[in-house]
């Protein structure tokens, strides 16, 4: 038997299309964009990568839908490296200070540019998310109303960044209420969608978000290696580029250029994960996120009413929230009294269930979970696993423990 319960590390498997488009782009397609004399192939790219953009700008509520306002890159460190790095950039270099504002829960592809950037000179606050993973709003409401959210006498440029969902234990941050208090505030508000997009219906420009940054491989359904960013256009112009170089455009100019995307989008970008970052698109949008949403739902709730039905319930500790829900993904972190997950994932791949054990990438969300130093053993659901296959995860974990 094979199950796959790790679907929180990248999804798996893949929409049948997405492989074909893959395929398809290197076979029939292969070229590259804005880089040839415009026959029939390079057209090709050109309507493939524009039709990325738009589908990603109606799926996941980019600004007018303008295609310009989506960015590829490789997925969402990167997304957040240029977003974060760019912003503080942009900012020092005018004299202002930046204080970045994060929580507890983040994953490292937020906590390490933040820390790498406090070296530089930012001023970094971790607001404390309390046990179950989740941001009281009030306590972001208090972090800003101290110091003044753009306080441009004494120029210190806020901005806050934030996990939507956590990759540990699943739970979904309050983003409508946050996004509530930094759009009042004037603070710019940058989110990582890495475990939500796709999996939740979410609208960046309805929440006033300056910057969604996503990654193509997990709930999006696409190939690794492809993910970027939906901005806010006048967001966008504050934050300068991280990367320079060829761009296909204004190719007189040894300046990068400012017109959105190029600005963010030096060199050749990732064309055969776009193929298969747009047939998964397509597969999302016909299939429905909110059907996606339900679907979870109901896989998460058949996990933890077989978890709490088990006759070894009682050694069993689930971090996060108790109940599946709004505020809740179906990844789930978990520890088995007596057992090292470490072991234990170990003895479950074996009997060909995948999971991941330790840290997950996100020592902070443990040190808040109180699962430091040993992490948890971390199974996390996706749109293809079935109540079966969870029953099955359940009887083996049982015989194993
Ligand atoms: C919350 C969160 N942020 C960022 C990342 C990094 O994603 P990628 O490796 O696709 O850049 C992950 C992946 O595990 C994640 O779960």
């Amino acid at each position: 038997m094979s199950v796959y319960l790790n679907n929180a590390a990248t999804s798996w498997p893949k929409p049948e299309p997405v492989a074909r488009a893959v395929a398809d782009f290197l076979t029939n397609g292969g070229a590259n964009l804005g880089r040839g004399a415009s026959g029939a192939r390079d057209i090709g790219t050109m309507s493939l990568v524009l039709d990325c953009r738009i589908k990603l700008a109606e799926l996941l509520g980019g600004y007018d839908k303008d295609s310009r306002l989506v960015t590829f890159c490789s997925g969402v460190t990167e997304a957040l490296n240029v977003v974060l790095k760019g912003f503080f950039e942009s900012k020092t270099r005018s004299g202002c200070k930046v204080k970045f504002i994060t929580t507890s829960m983040e994953h490292n592809a937020v906590a390490r540019p933040l820390a790498a950037l406090k070296e530089r000179g930012a001023e970094l606050v971790i607001l404390p998310c309390v046990a179950d993973g989740t941001l009281d709003p009030e306590v972001l409401a208090l972090a800003l109303s101290k110091d003044c959210a753009y306080d441009k006498a004494r120029c210190i440029a806020d901005i806050v960044v934030l996990s939507h969902a956590s990759n540990v234990c699943g739970s979904v941050q309050p983003l409508e209420k946050i996004a509530d208090i930094t759009r009042r505030r004037g603070v710019p508000l940058v989110v990582d969608s890495a475990q939500t997009a796709g999996v939740i219906p979410i609208d960046a420009a309805a929440l006033s978000l300056s910057a969604l940054c996503f990654t193509g491989h997990k709930g999006l359904m696409g190939p690794q290696g492809i993910g970027g960013a939906l901005w806010k256009a006048d967001f966008a112009s504050e934050v300068l580029p991280l990367i320079e170089g060829g761009t296909g455009s204004f190719s007189h100019l040894l300046s990068q250029p400012s017109d959105m995307p190029d600005k963010f989008e030096s060199g050749t970008p990732n064309l055969p994960g776009i193929a298969g970052l747009f047939a998964a698109l397509s597969w999302l949008a016909a299939t429905g996120i909110d059907n996606i949403a339900s679907h979870e739902k109901e896989l998460g709730e058949a996990f933890l009413s077989r978890m709490r039905r088990s006759p070894q319930a009682e050694r069993v500790t689930l971090y996060g929230l108790p109940e599946m829900g709004e505020n809740r993904l179906g990844v789930f972190a978990l520890n088995i009294g007596g057992c090292d997950n470490g072991i234990l994932a170990g003895k479950l791949s074996d009997a060909g269930f995948d999971t991941r054990p330790g840290l997950h990438c996100a020592p902070l969300a443990h040190k808040t979970l109180g699962t430091l130093p040993e992490g948890s053993l971390r199974a996390s659901i996706g749109y293809f696993n079935t109540k079966d296959e969870i029953e099955a995860f359940w009887d083996c974990v049982e015989s194993l423990i």
